[in-house]
């Protein structure tokens, strides 16, 4: 029914479906009717199309905001046919002309760019949500003991509070990378028509501003081609993803049985149906192997973008769906973890054991070294004698003394003050240097991040004020167009 040009024939019902994007552009259906919006504005102001028709126009454009069309024709191949087509019904002499200076391969990457700043700036508040679960949990948590591990074995004493604080630093440096994305994005293509721009004279500053962008793209054959900022959108979803995931995975071993360090409340767990003993992470299972997913997300993206020469082809097309899925996924793991993690109870006798001697016991040789000026590697020797003794259950006085002979040291170091050194509590608190697990250091670093948060805070309510100012000046003006003319 479109298909005039060169082509004769009816489009092949089969083939059309399956070339079809409508069953995923609903996603972008409100960005598209903005582009269009902004175009008739654009072929307005150029003098091309009288005043009357762009208001008449754009009145329908902004009723199907209120009442989108049904997506459900493939003949019409995507959204963009469905909108023309819509537009036609009711302006033909607009609908007719919105293709001048247009194309869909301009008007999908712009509409596709306007949603994705949008889903950007709420994934960005939705992540600064959860950094402000973890970091209250981290400042909750900042005395309550807990081992940390190096090649899964115990290595040191330290505190759940700083574990959990390492996430929300991983998480607040990720957020760094989410900006950029959002700044790759925030660049219309709007205007470079299908590929090498246009003799149509657009105000392509002007579109750009109508719909919320900061700046105009450089190159019609770059932006109508570059799925650049999609891959950086996935990379960047991948690397939360990452962070998440290994979050999980340690909850995930810290609640087994074996460790049994943390407790997942009932409502976070489920049971086997033939092992009723069991309780199981589930959800920490499934949000650890979200990971996956988004791998998948971006390595197909990243070979469908790169089997591509310059210039649109319909590959791209199946990129975009790719990346609301990654969001849709990250979201909903982000929003599980956010109602988590406050809920996880430490088990402190277990914690308290894994951190008993020998675990402390660096600072023993420590100890030697700072107070008894024992050389390190000495000191270390001689403590790594005495962690043996204590895994063998041998420790007592008279062995201490006689290995203190052994390794001609004569300091004054009686059993109780030796365990006195590596009793959990007393080696956190000794822990001197910055970004150390000493819990006063790290409700220090835990309020210095929480500045950092408020710095993201302000970020994204600057971008949405901005973006929410530019697009509701769109839609209002047309309800002004509206009310005008209704009169
Ligand atoms: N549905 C297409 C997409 O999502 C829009 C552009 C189609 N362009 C074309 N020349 N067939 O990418």
């Amino acid at each position: 029914m479109h298909r005039r040009g060169r082509i004769e024939h009816e489009f092949d019902i089969d083939a059309a479906k399956y070339t079809s994007s409508l069953h995923f552009d609903k996603e972008i259906l409100e960005s598209v009717i903005l582009v269009n919006i902004a175009h008739v504005r654009l072929l307005e102001k150029a003098g091309i199309i009288p005043s009357e028709l762009a208001e008449k126009a754009e009145r329908y454009l902004q009723e199907m905001l209120a009442k989108p069309p049904s997506l459900d024709d493939p003949r019409y191949e995507d959204v963009h046919m469905v909108i023309e087509a819509e537009l036609t019904k009711y302006v033909p002499q607009i609908g007719a002309s919105l293709a001048l200076g247009k194309s869909r391969n301009d008007a999908v990457v712009t509409a596709i760019k306007l949603r994705l700043k949008e889903r950007l700036l709420s994934f960005h508040k939705n992540c600064l949500t959860f950094c402000d679960a973890v970091l209250r949990k981290a400042l909750a948590e900042s005395e309550t003991i807990f081992p940390v591990y190096t090649h899964l074995q115990r290595a040191a004493p330290a505190t759940f509070g700083f574990v959990m604080h390492s996430y929300a630093v991983r998480l607040i440096k990720a957020l760094q990378h989410l900006k950029v994305v959002y700044e790759l994005s925030d660049e219309s293509p709007l205007g470079s028509a299908a590929v090498a721009g246009t003799s149509v004279p657009l105000d392509r500053e002007y579109s750009a501003s109508l719909l919320g962008f900061s700046r105009i793209s450089q190159n019609a054959l770059e932006s109508t081609t570059s799925r650049d900022f999609i891959i950086a959108a996935l990379s960047c979803l991948t690397l939360i993803a990452l962070i998440l995931s290994s979050l999980s995975e340690e909850l995930v071993i810290f609640s087994s049985e074996e460790f049994a360090l943390i407790e997942f409340p009932e409502e976070f767990s489920a049971t086997s149906s033939i092992m009723p003993q069991k309780r199981n992470p589930v959800v920490v299972e499934i949000s650890r192997t979200k990971l996956a997913e988004l791998l998948g997300l971006l390595t197909s993206t990243t070979v469908m973008a790169a089997r591509q020469a310059s210039g649109y082809s319909l590959d791209l097309q199946q990129i975009t769906p790719k990346l609301w899925q990654a969001l849709e996924i990250m979201e909903e793991t982000l929003h599980m973890m956010t109602k988590l993690i406050p809920s996880l109870k430490i088990n402190k006798d277990r914690c308290m054991a894994a951190c008993s001697p020998p675990t402390g016991i660096v600072e023993v040789a420590n100890y030697l070294s700072l107070k008894h000026k024992i050389p390190f590697r000495d000191a270390h020797a001689f403590a790594g004698r005495i962690s043996r003794l204590l895994y063998e259950g041998g420790l007592n006085e008279n062995l201490l003394q006689k290995t203190k002979a052994e390794f001609n040291t004569n300091i004054p170091l009686t059993l109780d003050e030796l365990m006195n050194l590596m009793e959990p509590k007393r080696v956190v608190h000794s822990y001197m240097t910055v970004g150390s697990a000493n819990p006063e250091l790290v409700r220090h670093a835990v309020k210095d991040s929480m500045m950092n948060l408020e710095e993201e805070k302000r970020w994204v309510r600057n971008k949405m004020v901005n973006l929410e100012y530019a697009l509701n000046k769109l839609k209002g003006q047309s309800c002004l167009r509206k009310t005008n003319n209704s009169k």
